[in-house]
């Protein structure tokens, strides 16, 4: 484990050793790499937050959400230290399905809330200011606010529901399909698939149009869509992309009444924010578990994002997504 001096930004390792999964599964000798953006020692006074990633971010948060840890921003470090971890089953440098012998066991977005638990106490967190992340990262985000044992001040849940829908399973198990045919061009595959249920109908038809890329064959939107396939197979694991989604798939906070009210004894307040233009996780989703926590006794809000971007606003509308952390 590498120790942090002082007001340096730098990535380490945790070793959370043996970790038990909610299925009873033992993942043997987990490791979780985190970074923590800031001064440690001023996590106390100031308050720290902590930040959970997309589908295939990781806890190098200054590379996705860069504008909010900016000077004057709402997750300026100066303002208080900000930590993140790699999810376990992702291939940034906490244990996936590629460095573990034997098999893969399912995680929960509840398994990879609480696996931030030793790391926190490690480190001597004993309160949070905030916990905040948004689609995967908001799901766990919102387990998070389920299980902690570390009392959180705020959580701010984006573009996340309280259960994965059908239809979210479907868009997966179709990207699961083209993996399992070919895991290099099927990833590739499947985050075309993907970028379709990130964006929106009327992006696509603004940004892209009827337009050729210059071969008569290839429509923009084509070459758009083979591009970001191109670009995620250069960075990212097969497998630890079927693990993550398998862990959106099995995402559910289970009976809402009883998850508002565990979430009510364990953080301040809890906010869920909605995007109008996603097809993905939609609003309607959102908004069901922001009225059933309140109705189950838990400060709540609900907010919108207003874009044409659709799911991906919240790593693209940088004034909506700090405003509403702001407030
Ligand atoms: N043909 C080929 N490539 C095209 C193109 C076309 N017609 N039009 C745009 N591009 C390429 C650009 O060259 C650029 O590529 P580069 O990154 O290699 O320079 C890229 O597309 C820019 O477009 P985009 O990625 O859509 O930029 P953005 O600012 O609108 O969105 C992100 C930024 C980070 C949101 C987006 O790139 C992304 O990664 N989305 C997915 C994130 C994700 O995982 N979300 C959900 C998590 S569960």
């Amino acid at each position: 484990v590498t120790t942090l001096s002082p007001g340096i930004s730098t990535a380490a390792d945790f070793r959370l050793g043996d970790f038990r999964t909610a299925g009873g599964a033992l993942l043997r000798q987990a490791v979780l790499r985190y970074r923590v953006f800031g001064d440690p020692a001023r996590g106390r006074e100031r308050g720290w937050t902590l930040v959970f990633h997309a589908l295939t971010g990781s806890h190098q948060v200054d590379q996705w959400w860069g504008p909010l840890l900016e000077s004057g921003q709402p997750l300026d470090p100066s303002g208080g230290p900000v930590i993140a971890a790699n999810l376990l089953g992702s291939c940034y440098g906490s244990t996936g399905p590629s460095q573990n012998d034997g098999p893969w066991p399912e995680l929960t977005t509840e398994d990879l809330a609480r696996a931030h638990i030793p790391l926190l106490e490690f480190l001597g967190i004993d309160r949070l200011a905030l916990a905040t992340g948004g689609s995967l990262g908001g799901m766990v985000a919102l387990q998070w606010a389920r299980v902690t044992p570390i009392p959180t001040d705020r959580v701010v849940v984006f573009a996340a529901p309280a259960r994965t829908s059908a239809q979210s399973i479907a868009w997966n198990a179709a990207q699961r399909m083209a993996i399992e045919a070919d895991p290099a061009t099927g990833l590739a595959a499947a985050r075309a698939i993907a970028m379709i249920t990130y964006r929106s109908s009327l992006e696509f038809g603004q940004r892209f149009g009827r337009e050729r890329n210059g071969q008569p064959d290839k429509f923009a939107v084509e070459s758009y869509l083979r591009r970001q396939g191109d670009k995620l197979v250069a960075r990212f694991d097969a497998a630890s992309y079927l693990s993550l989604m398998r862990s959106m798939d099995l995402h559910d906070v289970g009976d809402l009444t009883e998850a508002g009210r565990e979430t009510a004894t364990r953080v301040g307040a809890i906010v869920g924010v909605g995007i109008d233009t996603d097809i993905l996780y939609h609003r309607d989703e959102v908004h069901a578990w922001v009225d059933a926590y309140r109705a189950a006794g838990a400060r709540t809000a609900y907010r919108e994002i207003r874009t044409v971007f659709g799911h991906d606003a919240f790593l693209i509308e940088w004034d909506q997504v700090a405003e509403i952390l702001r407030k």
